[in-house]
């Protein structure tokens, strides 16, 4: 059985990536390629109560290698219990964030730095790399709006569960902005980086392109009907 695809969606909050993997899903499964869909942290039973743990605003004063440690032991189960069995039997695997949301987010935005991040892939997620990195980046000054708005509706829905992050001040998403820019730059072969202030639409364009080169290159051919796809606007 040839081992399946691994895509990873990044960007920042609010960034579109739920809308574009919801897309992408159902493009995939009109070929007749349905993937399995997964985010991080989340998508085990023991990842969804870490990630109440990480992202809940009343976890106060989580200390910043806490939080990273936290990220790794979801991955690590994640990719035991659900990725790593799915790419086995041949499967495309979507997941919402990966490891260069912690390098991002923990090495970035909290100043970790990327090497802690990356020699504790090496130790508590093997290494594994995705095929094909999706990452949605518009501008900084849209990414910052975004995150205001956001932190605005934080603070109007007292007692909202899953804010911590966004609660975060611009410099710290400037941080995760800076860092995001980094990887896509070391790692041009992986990452696809689709930037700018574009519509639902034309992001998806770029990620169909982008995946079905992907497809191609690792000779894995439609099961479906493309006519079809064509047709339903995916
Ligand atoms: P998510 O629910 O995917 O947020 P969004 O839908 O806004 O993209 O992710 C939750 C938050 O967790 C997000 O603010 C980023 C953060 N995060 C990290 O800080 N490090 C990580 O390793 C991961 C996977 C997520």
């Amino acid at each position: 059985m040839p081992r399946g695809l691994f895509i990873t969606f990044e960007g920042l909050d609010g960034s579109g990536k739920t809308t574009q993997i919801q897309r992408l899903a159902s493009w995939l499964k009109m070929r007749g390629q349905p993937p399995l869909v997964t985010r991080q942290p989340g998508g085990t039973a023991t990842g969804d109560r870490i990630r109440a743990l990480a992202l809940d605003s009343r976890s106060t004063g989580l200390a910043p290698m806490a939080e990273m440690a936290l990220m790794f032991a979801d991955r690590a189960q994640a990719i035991a219990e659900v990725i790593e069995p799915a790419l086995s039997a041949g499967n495309i695997v979507l997941c919402d964030r990966f490891t260069d949301s912690t390098e991002a987010y923990q090495g970035g935005g909290r100043e970790l730095g990327s090497e802690a991040v990356l020699e504790l892939h090496r130790l508590l997620a093997s290494n594994l790399q995705p095929d094909l990195t999706l990452l949605l980046l518009p501008s900084l000054e849209a990414s910052l709006a975004r995150a205001r708005r956001r932190n605005q509706r934080v603070q109007e829905q007292a007692g909202a569960d899953e804010n911590r992050f966004e609660q975060e001040k611009d410099a710290f998403y400037s941080r995760v902005w800076q860092k995001y820019r980094e990887i896509a730059a070391r790692e041009p072969a992986r990452v696809a980086l689709v930037e700018g202030d574009l519509s639902i639409d034309q992001v998806h364009e770029r990620v169909v392109a982008a995946v079905s080169a992907r497809l191609g290159a690792k000779g894995i051919e439609s099961r479906g009907n493309a006519a079809a796809c064509a047709s339903a606007g995916l």
